[in-house]
């Protein structure tokens, strides 16, 4: 099983980067299945309609989501009725959409779980417990378990790897938009990075655009974000998992952009 997975898409540049990247990648690792993180793909937060339709189009199997799951209201109108995108699990009991989905591929089964930590975001339902309990339900399904967790600690993410070591595929952070350099496969076998990184604009500060958040800085101003222009980048990993134990393989940065030019 060979899992792509691209990193949060901020915005129109974002999106144009999925267009133009996304089947050159697709060509180059031959994925079975390709996640897009898409909690910024609509202005730089949330996702529409439209927009899950053309992140579907550009070669998205699956969509997932984070903080900003909710800030487009129109996706109240849609996450119920498709199967391919997927907020956060721990969200509390009864909020719309599914925490984790499950996707035949070929004639295998890959669980996809949407996670997000508590420091420094909103309080929600314990992280570490909801997806234990997610993980014992697929087990019985598939040893193909993928989880995105959406959060802004490096400890958390950390701390997640480790806890999931052993027991899911595959722990890829996602929401501070750097890439992490910390890719690896831990002691158990769990494929982990610290953060995938971002996708859209090169030049901004996390995809907006950095003379607003610089003044922000400056004045301590109340601002509104646009999302930046100009140069844009592509983040994600490519992971190789086991067909016997489902565990990792391999699991390689992808990181394009001006400086580091697409090869395939
Ligand atoms: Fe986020």
């Amino acid at each position: 099983m060979k899992v792509l997975f691209i990193g949060d898409v901020v915005g129109s540049p974002g999106r144009n980067v999925i267009k133009e990247y996304l089947h050159k990648l697709k060509g180059k690792y031959r994925p079975d299945i390709t996640i897009v993180n898409g909690e910024n793909a609509a202005g730089g937060k949330g996702l529409t309609d439209k927009i899950y339709h053309e992140l579907k189009h550009a070669g998205a199997d699956v969509i997932t989501l984070g903080n900003h799951a909710w800030d487009k209201k129109e996706i109240f109108d849609f996450i119920d009725n498709v199967n391919d995108v997927v907020r956060p699990a721990n969200f509390p009991k009864g909020t719309p959409g599914a925490g984790y989905i499950i996707k035949n591929v070929g004639n295998k089964k890959i669980a996809v779980i949407n996670g997000q930590g508590r420091t420094f975001l909103p309080p929600i339902d314990c992280p570490f417990r909801v997806i234990e309990e997610i993980v014992s339900e697929v087990k019985k399904i598939t040893p193909y378990i993928f989880l995105d967790f959406h959060a802004e600690a490096t400890s958390e993410k950390l701390a997640i790897g480790w806890y999931f070591d052993g027991v899911v595929s595959a722990v890829v952070g996602t929401h501070t938009h750097v890439q992490t350099a910390d890719e690896r496969i831990l002691p158990k076998g769990t494929a982990y990075i610290t953060d995938v990184g971002m996708t859209g604009p090169y030049d901004g500060i996390l995809g907006m655009d950095k003379d607003i958040i610089i003044n922000r800085f400056l004045t301590s101003l109340p601002a509104k974000f646009e999302v930046s222009k100009g140069r844009e980048q592509c983040n994600g990993v490519f992971i190789s998992l086991n067909s016997k134990t489902g565990l990792a393989e391999s699991i390689q940065r992808i990181s394009i952009n001006e400086d580091r030019p697409f090869f395939d």
